[in-house]
């Protein structure tokens, strides 16, 4: 698959070459590399980074461009009901993914997108305003939500969402100190969440060795029965980092 990578693009391990390679790396930088699981990291580094009067969005690994092959044509294999199919991006920071799929798909969709961080959100919200996006189908929403994606039970009602996108958030969770545990309650939430037909995808720089492993473990149920099936495709390869798409659809018990 041919791929576009955009220039504004890092990764948790460009981080940490960037990291090793500075004597006396930025409290910031530790941060990201130690505590990618908690909000007040993510707040900082979006104060820091964004700047309100020139909004830029900021891209973990890649861009839409590179994905979209993975997402649109999901989308056109959900069944077709007379309701707005929902889309979560979780944890979108300041990316251009949601609003990207709000404007492509033709299918009538409503994109979440849902940060923990509320200067994220904030940052988001402000240039959808200032620069709306006009959508390829007229019914279709946008929203943005500050909220904890490992707590969807509280925002969205069981089997309620179509697709959900995780790009990079769950690696944030996983390469922290504290947050393997946050993230597997994310991906059981996320069962929760999904209709059967749904699907969960996951856009990650973890070999398969590794991610295929957690994954089949957290999406066991207490009497260790697997609740959904769990596929991996290559996306392609960035400064020679090999990035993957997992994807993963609920067995239809589940909701
Ligand atoms: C690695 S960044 C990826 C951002 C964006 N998806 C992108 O592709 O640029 C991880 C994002 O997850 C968010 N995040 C971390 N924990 C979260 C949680 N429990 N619920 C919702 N968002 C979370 C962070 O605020 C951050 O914006």
């Amino acid at each position: 698959m041919s791929m576009m990578f955009c220039r504004l693009s890092w990764s948790m391990r460009s981080i940490q070459r960037e990291a090793a390679r500075r004597w006396h790396h930025t409290s910031l930088t530790t941060d990201l590399i130690e505590n990618m699981d908690k909000k007040a990291t993510w707040d900082r580094f979006y104060t820091e980074t964004g700047d309100k009067n020139k909004f830029k969005n900021f891209e973990w690994f890649f861009g839409f461009d590179s994905v979209q092959d993975f997402i649109l044509p999901l989308l056109d294999t959900q069944p077709k009901t007379n309701a707005p199919l929902h889309i979560l991006d979780m944890g979108c920071g300041t990316s251009a993914l949601g609003p990207c799929i709000y404007r492509d798909s033709q299918r009538q969709v409503k994109v979440t997108c849902a940060d923990i961080s509320p200067v994220a959100v904030c940052l988001m919200q402000e240039h959808a305003q200032n620069s709306p996006v006009e959508s390829k189908n007229p019914h279709s929403t946008l929203v943005f939500q500050e909220l904890d994606c490992a707590e969807l039970e509280g925002h969205f009602g069981p089997g309620s969402l179509d697709v959900i996108v995780d790009k990079g958030t769950t690696d944030a969770l996983l390469r922290s100190r504290e947050g393997r545990a946050k993230a597997g309650q994310i991906v059981r939430q996320c069962l929760w969440a999904l209709r059967h037909s749904g699907s969960l995808l996951q856009f990650s720089d973890e070999d398969p060795d590794a991610r295929l492993l957690w994954l089949e473990k957290e999406i066991r149920n207490d009497g260790g029965e697997v609740q959904a099936d769990v596929w991996v495709q290559e996306i392609g390869v960035l400064r020679g980092i090999c990035y993957f798409c997992y994807q993963v659809t609920p067995h239809k018990t589940v909701c």
